[in-house]
């Protein structure tokens, strides 16, 4: 598909859903206004994420002094059938992140209530749930479907095991929507996990809110730190000493709340 076809593809795929009128009007807005967001700063962002990232393990292990068994190791059957889920799948969406870090994050604050941004295929969800089933907590997931895959909302969450499915609270809308229906539900979380939309200006102004609504002693995750400096920006600007985190040449990002 050209760049032309592209752009009127998606304008029309917008027009055939009046729920999601307001991220076209910000994307169009983005696209006249704000074009740089989504790389701003990417080469300081990479060289600071490089000098200070460490491994899933040493994480687990050195910060949350949590001896490491990998995610898949300790939910084998669960995960051989996500996998069969993904494969089965017939639209392709963004991959997941270390999953251990997400699982692990959950169970180190005993976490009743998480949030995430960016479900896709469901893996980081599938993760969170692992550990929020056990204390019967809640995972509140935003994700807005692929605009260009018509089936692909039927496939949002697709890995996520059944019996995990009634912890699940979904809204199926732009975070800028989605936020504010899930705080009117919660407006406190155990932890937070960024994964939705990756350019500078997405990122602060969810960063902000988000970050209001975690608890004393929660943990904040954002993936993808490298792309634009919104992360590093956000943790300096803040006097945060974060955990950079590289796994599979990408980084993510942890802060705990003191
Ligand atoms: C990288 S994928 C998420 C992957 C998922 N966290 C995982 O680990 O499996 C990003 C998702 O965020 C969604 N998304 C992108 N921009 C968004 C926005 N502004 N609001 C809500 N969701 C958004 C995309 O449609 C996609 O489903």
């Amino acid at each position: 598909m050209n760049k032309i076809s592209e752009i009127a593809s998606t304008f029309f795929a917008y027009l055939k859903r009046p729920d999601l009128y307001p991220e076209l009007r910000r994307k169009i807005w983005k696209n006249i206004f704000n074009r740089s967001s989504g790389l701003r700063g990417k080469e300081e962002a990479e060289k600071w994420c490089g000098s200070l990232a460490i491994s899933e393990k040493d994480f687990i292990e050195k910060v949350l002094n949590t001896s490491f068994i990998p995610f898949e190791k300790i939910f084998p059957q669960e995960f051989a059938s996500a996998l069969q889920a993904q494969a089965k799948a017939p639209v392709k969406m963004g991959g997941a992140g270390s999953l251990s870090v997400i699982y692990y994050i959950n169970e180190y604050v005993s976490a009743q209530r998480s949030i995430e941004t960016g479900v896709a295929y469901g893996w980081s969800s599938f993760a969170a749930l692992a550990s929020l089933v056990h204390r019967n907590g809640t995972l509140y997931s935003s994700d807005m479907p692929y605009i260009l895959q018509n089936q692909s909302e039927d496939f949002v969450g697709c890995v996520i095991p059944a019996k995990y499915r009634s912890n699940w609270d979904l809204y199926r809308f732009a975070d800028k929507e989605s936020l504010p229906k899930i705080f009117n539900k919660t407006d406190s979380f155990d932890v937070v996990h960024y994964d939705s939309d990756k350019t500078y200006d997405g990122r602060i102004w969810a960063y902000n809110l988000l970050w209001n609504k975690l608890r004393k002693g929660g943990i904040f995750m954002s993936d993808d730190i490298g792309d634009n400096a919104a992360f590093k920006d956000f943790c300096e600007k803040n006097n945060f000493n974060p955990y950079i985190i590289e796994f599979d040449g990408k980084y993510a990002g942890i802060i705990i709340k003191d």
